[in-house]
């Protein structure tokens, strides 16, 4: 079964396809992926409308690069997939016009794809893991702990209040200088900085849900650092350095109690899984590590380039979706809000 899968709901343009091997998990065949990074970066952050505009000037170009590539014709698809929501409405309408019309030509399958799903079902395109697991999903716009009972079963058991985590370091990079997206200016800052210089707050820790919040904890960046300013080189490091840990203090806290609530509500998972862009720090990486070590669970970390906004990871969400039988209409109406799991509540800063 080969799937071509659509990704434009943020600042990547994606065109993927994957095969589904006859023993499980997924092989990428292709995946051609351009970042739109640059455009934004003046802006300190993704803008909407350049972002659409930017997705309908290379996304056909992807497509053919990518079918060109796996020496595929599209009769040779079992699908064809495209992320249909969650994501800015100008991009996401971008890739699933341009799925729908693809399956239509084609008389193909179609399916419209949760972005949040596809990055939930990546474990199991790279390491054909079983279901349930215990989902960590941290980018720059989602920070949730996810029950993954099984393909289009999900149950919240935490989400930020506020701020993403993803969004929490490109923050604090902004108000220390750093350049857009700061996750890995801030980690490579934090290396060469003192964790232990600044007290900063770890907030939530302890709590009984699994949620998060994280504007308090860039607000105490803020604050220490108009406390000492201008500020040095040393400063800016110790600064990253002294945020990643509380971070860090903040996650491995986190994913405890939504393990627990896990137990209590789903059973033993068989293994823990992160995804998303935050995903590819290392410190962040270590921790859970250990984290998991101790708790006795599987971690399972896909590669970084398949953490981050992709196609390949569309397509399998495809794929899993088509071998169930399941496709979907082509009024499918892009959805800039949905949430994965349907019945958590609301909350109020929508990212939830
Ligand atoms: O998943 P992603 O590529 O895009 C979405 O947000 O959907 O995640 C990007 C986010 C950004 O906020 C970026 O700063 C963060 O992931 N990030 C990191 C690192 N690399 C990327 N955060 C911390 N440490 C990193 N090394
Ligand atoms: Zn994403």
């Amino acid at each position: 079964m080969y799937v071509l899968g659509i990704e434009s709901t943020c600042d990547e343009t994606a065109a993927a396809i994957v095969r589904l091997r006859p023993q499980g998990g997924g092989e990428i065949i292709c995946d051609e992926v351009r970042s739109q990074i640059e455009e934004h970066a003046p802006y300190g952050g993704v803008v909407p409308e350049i972002a659409a505009r930017a997705h309908i000037d290379i996304v056909d170009g992807l497509v053919a690069r990518a079918m060109e590539k796996s020496g595929l014709a599209f009769a040779d698809l079992q699908g064809i997939a495209a992320a249909a929501g969650p994501g800015l409405i100008g991009g996401v309408m971008v890739g699933l016009l341009t799925g729908k019309a693809l399956a239509f030509a084609a008389k193909k399958p179609f399916l419209a794809i949760n972005h949040l799903e596809a990055h939930a079902l990546t474990a199991r395109l790279t390491d054909n893991i079983a279901f349930p697991y215990l989902l960590l999903l941290a980018s720059g716009g989602h920070t949730q702990l996810i029950a993954v009972n099984g393909v289009g079963d999900y149950t919240r058991l935490g989400t930020t209040m506020d701020d993403a985590i993803g969004e929490a370091f490109d923050k604090v990079a902004k108000l220390l200088g750093l350049p857009y997206p700061g996750g890995p200016h801030v980690e490579r800052q934090a290396e060469q900085g003192d964790p232990l210089r600044f007290d900063l707050p770890r907030p939530m820790m302890g709590r009984p849900q699994a949620d998060f919040s994280l504007s308090g904890l860039k607000t105490a960046v803020r604050i220490q650092a108009e406390k000492i300013g201008p500020l040095s080189p040393r400063d800016v490091a110790d600064l990253c350095a002294s945020f990643q840990a509380a971070i860090v203090d903040v996650i491995v806290d986190r994913s405890r109690m939504g393990l627990r609530l896990f137990r209590a509500s789903h059973g033993h998972p068989k293994a823990m899984v992160v995804a998303g862009g935050v995903a590819a720090n290392q410190a962040i990486r270590r921790s859970l590590t250990r984290f998991c070590g101790e708790a006795g669970l599987p971690l399972i970390m896909p590669p970084p380039k398949l953490c981050t906004d992709n196609g390949a990871m569309i397509a399998w969400a495809g794929i899993e979706k088509l071998r169930l039988g399941l496709s979907d209409p082509m009024d499918f109406a892009a959805r800039p809000r949905w949430p994965l799991d349907q019945k958590a509540e609301r909350i109020h800063n929508g990212k939830a």
